[in-house]
């Protein structure tokens, strides 16, 4: 199976049903992306398949086969965090950190995308996105100032 991660062409010879989330961590060294239920029901896996937000533990990974997938390690150059890992930072969205990558991810779909960042319309598209450290508000704050700040440390280079 042949599929792009994070712009880069990758191949998997394994079994087509094994989880994406799985090859992503096991077989291509991303731990980025978390998981925390495992069931569709947490978000903390989330990845972006062809620009939208997907739970990688309930997808093949033949599904993706062809197919654009980007982790929360797209978002960051080793030299610079991108617009929502600094709000992140800045505001405290982050805690355990188990949640968080699936939050960004989310987030940069809704940003990319042109999201409103309305406090409402930013809790629900994070609606599928659950956190058992903090409450919500850090991370609604820290959502709506990575959108406020439009322009500034936008990484698109693999849209
Ligand atoms: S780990 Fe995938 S939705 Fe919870
Ligand atoms: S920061 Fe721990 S689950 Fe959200």
């Amino acid at each position: 199976m042949n599929l792009t991660v994070n712009g880069k062409k990758r191949s998997f010879g394994g079994a087509p049903f094994k989880r994406l989330i799985d090859v992503l961590r096991e077989d291509f060294r991303l731990t980025g992306t978390k998981e925390g239920c495992g069931e569709g029901e947490c978000g903390a896996c989330t990845v972006l398949l062809d620009g939208e937000p997907v739970n990688s533990c309930l997808i093949p990974v033949a599904q993706a086969e062809g197919r654009r997938v980007e982790t929360i390690e797209s978002l960051a150059s080793s030299q610079k965090l991108g617009v929502l890992q600094e709000a992140f930072l800045k505001r405290g969205g982050a805690q355990c950190g188990i949640c968080t990558p699936g939050m960004v991810m989310t987030a940069e779909y809704w940003r990319r995308t042109g999201g409103s960042s309305e406090p409402g319309a930013v809790r629900n598209v994070l609606a599928g996105n659950l956190c058992r450290c903090t409450g919500y508000q850090h991370i609604v704050d820290s959502v709506i100032e990575a959108l406020q700040r439009k322009g500034k440390g936008k990484r698109e280079k693999f849209e």
